[in-house]
């Protein structure tokens, strides 16, 4: 059988991550990238001398295209590869904010809209998609996102809030635990003792994750009456932590709606 192309254009954080998800899981593709960067495109030849690298768009005939290019760089780009891309080409999309009416003003093709993270490079990810066609077309879901993650269908009306929990979501759980590395600093450990702790317990806690126990469940299985950890969750709700965390999850899907508007008027 035909092996499909998947282009990737733009090998930045998403992009290799792509890409590294893509060789190290059982897919057969053939890989094709795309990234201005000379230092970048020749680390990346050297580690999977396997796949094809441009620092210049040519005729995208079959398979995906995925872009992988900052918001502020899309209108652009598809002013450079409109007249290169077949119809049959599938186009997907992570980029936050851009959505799928608006590539259809450039694009008569069949568009994958999705929010991946950064952990698909470990094959671990979790991919939310929007399309604008039935069915899986030339078999994407199944035999590519579905190797870099779990995947699930969302209507694209909740995408603002799915890119501020999902996409950006591994930032929200680093960001708690560079605050923890540096309170156990302040109270008097090593900067490299408190890391260790930290660094362990995030390494351990994939074991109580499962779909059939509640994060509220799991808190009360730390905590007992009149112990430490109540003494902090205390603290952290006189503190108003709930509210802390529900003005950053809205002001950054505030600000993936602000970026459609940004990219519409462009
Ligand atoms: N990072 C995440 O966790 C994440 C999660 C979900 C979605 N996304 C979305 O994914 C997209 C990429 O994010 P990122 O964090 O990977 O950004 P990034 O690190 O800045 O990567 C973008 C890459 O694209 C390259 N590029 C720009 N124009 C190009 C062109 N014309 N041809 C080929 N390559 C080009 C850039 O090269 P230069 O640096 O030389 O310009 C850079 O290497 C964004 O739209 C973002 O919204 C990111």
């Amino acid at each position: 059988m035909e092996k499909t192309d998947i282009h990737i254009i733009g090998l930045g954080n998403l992009g290799s991550s792509f890409l590294e998800g893509l060789m190290s899981s059982n897919s057969d593709h053939s890989i094709k990238v795309y990234e201005l960067n000379n230092e970048v495109l020749e680390t990346y030849e050297k580690l999977y001398p396997e796949n094809d690298y441009f620092n210049s768009f040519d005729d995208f005939n079959s398979g995906v295209l995925i872009l992988c290019v900052k918001p502020q760089s899309i209108n652009e780009i598809f002013n450079q590869i409109k007249g290169k891309i077949h119809e049959d080409v599938l186009i997907c999309s992570p980029i936050a904010g851009l959505e799928i009416d608006h590539i259809e003003k450039s694009l008569g093709n069949k568009i994958i809209r999705i929010m991946p993270n950064l952990l698909i490079r470990n094959n671990n990810g979790f991919i939310p998609y929007a399309k604008n066609y039935d069915n899986d077309y030339i078999d994407f879901i199944k035999s590519t996102l579905n190797q870099l993650g779990r995947t699930k269908e969302f209507s694209e009306e909740y995408f603002p809030v799915i890119t501020a929990l999902s996409g950006s979501g591994p930032a929200w759980f680093f960001m708690l635990s560079n605050e923890l590395i540096e309170a156990g600093n302040k109270l008097g450990l090593s900067n490299q003792e408190s890391e260790i702790l930290v660094n362990e317990i995030i390494k351990g806690l994939p074991e109580f994750i499962s779909d059939d126990v509640t994060f509220s469940d799991l808190i009360s299985k730390v905590k007992s009456p009149k112990g430490t950890t109540e003494a902090g969750i205390s603290s952290l709700k006189n503190d108003s932590f709930d509210t802390i965390i529900l003005n950053a999850i809205e002001k950054a899907s505030q600000r993936s709606i602000e970026l459609s508007k940004e990219l519409k008027s462009e």
